[in-house]
């Protein structure tokens, strides 16, 4: 069994863009925990984030750049965030912001929500970032269901081989995820307690971060902020007319020439292509105006199970809607 080649970071810049720019994924240390990234505009390469993590859903990941002026390419910074940017960047700091239409940044990496978490890491991350000139999207680098690696043994160990380069910076110096904060409505809200103290934010902000049950935002509840305004039917075996279908696979569903507007997850039946198009096809579809996304049933092997979450969640909160079987 091969298993993933394990690199010292000062050896392994180049071996890290190449796979990068070839869409594929590379495990690479930061000072919180070791993250599995990928380039944030690259749909394929954000769709083996999940993969190979067995992530189960879209969680929306964190897009990490090399310095301020790339982060302010990507998303609108208020006054506070930016403050916090630079008093924490580089560091274990991770800040929701609005995001810029047209960034480039592919939907996956933020779920389709229009918010989008930046970081700026220490060390390796950094270097790789700057010399790739785009963002890297990141989810600690661990299985689903795994606690956080701090060693590149560790990660190695946990995938094996379904990635193909561990960059090794030794043991993580922080070892917790980065602490997450957003200014929502003019309060500053703590969405993940990490690496920088809550206090610290608050003397560097200059107000009180807000906190508890309601404003912890769980990342499944967040793949769900995002619904289209068309009704959403699952599993379809065919097309009334009028009704955009969401394709997946060489065979059209019955109907299917009376669709108001069609897209293919893809056309040969890959999942991962799937998954890189699945939030801007639903975004294509919805804006075609039908009153209804028809969709073709997807297996649920693979990234197939997250693809189907999404679909489910999207067609869960309307009442209306016929499932087939
Ligand atoms: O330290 C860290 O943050 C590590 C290293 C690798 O940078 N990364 C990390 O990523 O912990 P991950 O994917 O395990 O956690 C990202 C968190 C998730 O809980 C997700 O829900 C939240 O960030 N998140 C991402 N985008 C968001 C958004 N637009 N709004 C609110 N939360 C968001
Ligand atoms: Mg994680």
């Amino acid at each position: 069994m091969r298993v993933a080649e394990i690199l010292a970071a000062g050896e392994a810049m180049e071996r890290a863009l190449a796979l990068l720019e070839g869409g594929d994924v590379v495990a690479i240390p930061t000072e919180t925990v070791y993250g599995l990234a990928a380039d944030a505009t690259n749909g394929v390469g954000v769709a083996r984030i999940f993969e190979v993590k067995g992530r189960p859903r879209f969680n929306p990941l964190i897009a990490h750049v090399a310095d301020l002026a790339m982060a302010e390419r990507i998303a609108l910074f208020d006054p506070v965030s930016k403050g916090l940017a630079q008093t924490f960047w580089p560091g274990p700091l991770t800040l929701v912001l609005p995001q810029w239409p047209g960034n480039g940044i592919h939907p996956l990496v933020t779920a389709g929500l229009d918010t989008i978490a930046l970081r700026m890491p220490k060390g390796f991350g950094g270097q790789l970032i700057a010399r790739l000139g785009r963002p890297l999207a990141a989810p600690s680098a661990n299985s689903s269901g795994r606690i956080s690696a701090t060693t590149a043994e560790a990660v190695a160990a946990d995938f094996g081989p379904k990635i193909k380069l561990v960059v090794d910076g030794g043991a993580t110096s922080v070892g917790l995820e980065s602490t997450i904060v957003k200014i929502e409505g003019g309060k500053l809200r703590l969405l993940r307690p990490g690496g920088i103290a809550a206090e610290e934010i608050e003397a560097a902000a200059g107000m009180k971060l807000w906190r508890g049950a309601a404003g912890i935002e769980a990342p499944g509840m967040l793949a769900s902020h995002y619904a289209p305004g068309a009704a959403v039917r699952v599993n379809a075996a065919n097309v009334a007319k009028g009704e955009a279908l969401l394709a997946f696979g060489p065979r059209r569903a019955e109907g299917w020439q009376g669709a108001a507007a069609l897209r293919n997850l893809s056309e040969t039946g890959d999942l991962r292509e799937a998954a890189s198009n699945l939030f801007a096809h639903m975004q294509d579809l919805d804006r075609s105006g039908a009153k209804t996304i028809a969709v073709e049933p997807i297996p649920s092997d693979g990234l197939g199970e997250a693809i189907n979450d999404r679909l489910w969640r999207a067609a869960a909160p309307r009442d209306k809607i016929d499932r087939a079987p």
